[in-house]
Formats: C-alpha cells, sequence, structure tokens
C-alpha cells in the first residue's frame, strides 16, 4: 500500500475535523466492484473524482493502473505522473483543452476525451495529435439526465461518430453515459428503471451509429447507483464507470447501493460546547468540514452520526455544527467535551474535496495519510533552485512553504504548461 506511513497514530490523537477512510471497507467495495464486472464480462473503467488519490485508484484498478475515467485534466495529469495509462478526460472537450490534451496523448499509450458537440469534433480535427498518434474520443450520449452528452434520439450522434470515423486523425473508441439522473430515485425500483432505460437508449443509438458502418467497440454507462444494481442487460455492455462506490455515502444508502456498514469514509469531530438551556452540543464540524449537501434530507440532518442514531445536525456555520435530539432529549453527559463523534457524509464526493490530507485507518489505528490531488492547475515552484512542478497539496517532500515563494508559483499561462 502506498502513502505516507504515519507513526503510531490512533484516531483519538489527530486534530479534528479530519476525514478517516476505513481502510477494510474501501478494499471491499473496490473488491466487490471489480469482482462484479469480470462476472459481467465487462471492463471497470472507475471514475476517480471521489478520491483523487493515487492509492485509491490502486484499489480501484486492482493495482493494473489501466482504466480511469476523470473529471479534471488536472487528475488525468496527475495519473499519468504515476504510472496509470488509458485514461479517459471524462468531461466535455473543448478546444481550450487542447495543449494539455495534446501533452496527455503524446505521454500515455492510451488517453481519451469525450466530446459531445460539432465543435469540439472540428477543434480536433483542425489539430494534428502528436506524431505517430491519434486522438482518441468517445462520444458522450445523455439519455435523459439532462446534462452532458448528445441526446440518444438525435441523428447527431450517429453523424458526429461518422464523422470522426472518416477523420484520419481521430480513432472513435465508443460511446459513454454517466447516468445520473439515478440520483433522482426515491427508491431501489426507480434505480433499476434508469438502468434498464438507459442501457436501452444507448444500445438503440449502437445499433443506429453500427448501422452506419461505423465500428462502436465502447458501449460503457456509469453512476455507482446503476452499476451497484447490476442486472444481466449490463451484459451487453462492454464497460462500467461508476466512482462513487470506492467510499459510498449516506446518499448512496437511501438509493439502496449500500448498507451503512459499506460507507468507507467518515469525519472525526469533537464536542466543544454543552448548551443545557436548548439541550445542544456544539461540534467542531462545519460546513466546510462535511459541505451543506444533502441538508434536511433526514431526521438527523444531511449525515448521520455513526452508533449514535439520536443525534441530528440542527445547523452548521462555518466551522460549527449545532447538535440536538431527533427524538425527545439528549444526555449531554454522555457527550463530554473534547469526545469524538464520528459523522457519516451525505455525499462523500463533496466532502472529501474539503480535505487535503485522508487518514486511512485500521480500526483506531492510522496506517496511512493519503494526499490527494486538488483543482484544475498546476503549479509552477521554484524550489529549492530548480523548477518543480505541483499542486498545492502534493508538496515535495521537504518543502517549506514561505510567502516569499507565492508570487512566482503560478505559470504564467496559467496552465502548467509553459517554462
Ligand atoms: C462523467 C462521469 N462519469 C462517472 C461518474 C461516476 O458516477 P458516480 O459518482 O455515481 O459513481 C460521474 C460522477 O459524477 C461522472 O460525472
Amino acid at each position: 500500500m502506498e502513502g505516507h506511513k504515519s507513526s503510531v497514530r490512533r484516531v483519538g490523537d489527530l486534530d479534528t475535523p479530519a476525514l478517516l477512510i476505513d481502510l477494510a471497507k474501501m478494499r471491499d467495495n473496490c473488491t466487490k466492484t471489480l469482482a462484479q464486472c469480470t462476472e459481467l464480462g465487462v471492463t471497470l473503467r472507475a471514475q476517480t473524482k471521489t478520491h483523487k488519490t493515487i492509492e485509491g485508484a490502486v484499489l480501484q484498478t486492482g493495482g493494473t493502473r489501466r482504466g480511469l475515467v476523470t473529471s479534471t485534466l488536472r487528475e488525468c495529469e496527475f495519473y499519468a505522473d504515476h504510472g496509470f495509462d488509458d485514461i479517459l478526460f471524462g468531461f466535455p472537450f473543448i478546444a481550450h483543452h487542447m495543449t494539455r490534451v495534446a501533452q496527455l496523448t503524446k505521454r500515455l499509450e492510451k488517453f481519451h476525451v469525450f466530446v459531445d458537440s460539432q465543435v469540439a469534433v472540428d477543434a480536433l480535427v483542425a489539430n494534428s495529435p502528436p506524431p505517430g498518434k491519434m486522438w482518441s474520443v468517445f462520444l458522450a450520449v445523455n439519455c435523459g439526465y439532462n446534462r452532458e452528452g448528445i441526446r440518444w434520439d438525435s441523428a447527431d450522434g450517429e453523424d458526429l461518430a461518422s464523422q470522426m470515423h472518416k477523420a484520419s486523425t481521430v480513432t472513435f473508441a465508443g460511446v459513454y453515459v454517466h447516468c445520473g439522473n439515478t440520483y433522482r430515485a426515491t427508491q431501489a425500483g426507480d434505480v433499476k428503471q434508469v438502468r434498464d432505460e438507459t442501457i436501452e437508449r444507448l444500445l438503440d443509438l449502437v445499433g443506429r451509429i453500427r448501422g452506419r458502418g461505423v465500428p462502436c467497440p465502447v458501449v460503457g454507462i456509469g453512476s455507482t447507483p446503476t452499476c451497484s444494481h447490476p442486472s444481466p442487460s449490463m451484459k451487453r455492455l462492454t464497460e462500467l464507470h461508476p466512482g462513487n462506490y470506492i467510499f459510498y455515502d449516506v446518499q448512496q444508502m437511501t438509493l439502496g447501493s449500500c448498507k451503512q456498514d459499506d460507507i468507507a469514509c467518515c469525519v472525526a469531530t469533537r464536542v466543544v460546547g454543552h448548551y443545557p438551556d436548548r439541550n445542544q452540543l456544539l461540534i467542531d464540524c462545519g460546513f466546510t468540514g462535511l459541505t451543506k449537501q444533502g441538508m434536511a434530507q433526514l431526521p438527523s440532518g444531511c449525515c448521520i452520526f455513526r452508533d449514535q442514531p439520536n443525534l441530528k445536525l440542527e445547523k452548521m456555520t462555518q466551522e460549527i455544527g449545532n447538535v440536538s435530539a431527533v427524538k425527545d432529549s439528549l444526555n449531554l453527559e454522555e457527550f463530554p467535551v473534547g469526545s469524538m463523534l464520528f459523522i457519516l457524509p451525505w455525499h462523500s464526493c463533496a466532502t472529501a474535496a474539503l480535505y487535503p490530507v485522508y487518514h486511512v485507518v485500521e480500526g483506531d489505528a492510522v496506517v496511512a495519510e493519503w494526499r490527494p490531488t486538488r483543482g484544475w492547475l498546476l503549479v509552477k515552484l521554484d524550489w529549492p533552485d530548480t523548477a518543480v512542478w505541483t499542486t498545492l497539496t502534493t508538496m515535495p517532500a521537504g518543502f517549506v512553504w514561505d510567502e516569499q515563494s507565492l508570487p512566482d508559483t503560478i505559470c504564467s499561462c496559467g496552465r502548467g504548461l509553459c517554462d
């Protein structure tokens, strides 16, 4: 396991709020998802946006470091720097991305972009890929989620696929749908309905694309709710691309994707005050430690306090949370000032994004610290006397931040590509 091994630290030693990742649960979530894909005969192209760490992506790929989808170019570069390959930048490509996309195409054996517009295809066709390479392109398809993607029932999808097939510098890799409309479900039956509808709609488009003599090798759908409800119809696909399953969260639990016990991340927080007049506790976790996602979704607020079903996160300000009782009243003495509570978040991707370090735990022992990549840019640090390209949260070992290094940190092109 990679990561910075910490000395023997206990969860109780940590400053709070802290994001804890349960190693055994996370491993289990990854192993089960890989096994499920093997059983279905499809490839897992795991989405990294939930964790953005090297170690998490190693688990997601079963150690192969092959087959990822990311939501930022920064993640693509981060994974490319660490020996990963077959990476899809799963975000609508625009011409502005070209320089970084060209670099990644040059560096990796397989780097893919996805497009959902004529302007994007035109931009790729108008620019030569690096010598000896082709642009590898997925068509992003909208099967009802109504975010990115060409509508499945529009002839534009077939037209774009056909244009890409004919272009001498483009490889048409296949079709990709993120079925985020599963998150609108209120019960597992709704998730299954979206899953089946998405598969039918996508296969309809694929039939029309192939009907034009255009090969469509990859047929992929994703979202954690869909992939956590596998069905035989998924055998008709070639790829799945969930991401949140690595941690899961309370939202996934309510959608039937997982059980509470599968949730691999939580926020450790401390009680900092008792207010008997209003029967409330104060904790050192506000919205900058949890986010406000899912507010008022549950009787306990936007989260669940692990092993404490009667605690409700009533309100959050920036660094502080007010906790009251779900039912009746709290015996405040059961929660001494300074004691820890553990919060299962509504949306782990959003909560994890707040933390520059994850504390990986086995029981009560902190066994590693994982450092995710963050942001969108690569920054240049003149340290100690040579330029170092890095992100703000993956400092070279021994780097000491000081004010004076700040003015020169961001390269002039703003994209981390200039010297
Ligand atoms: C393009 C794309 N692919 C895959 C995923 C993974 O889906 P989930 O977070 O439901 O696992 C996402 C999540 O937002 C996404 O935007």
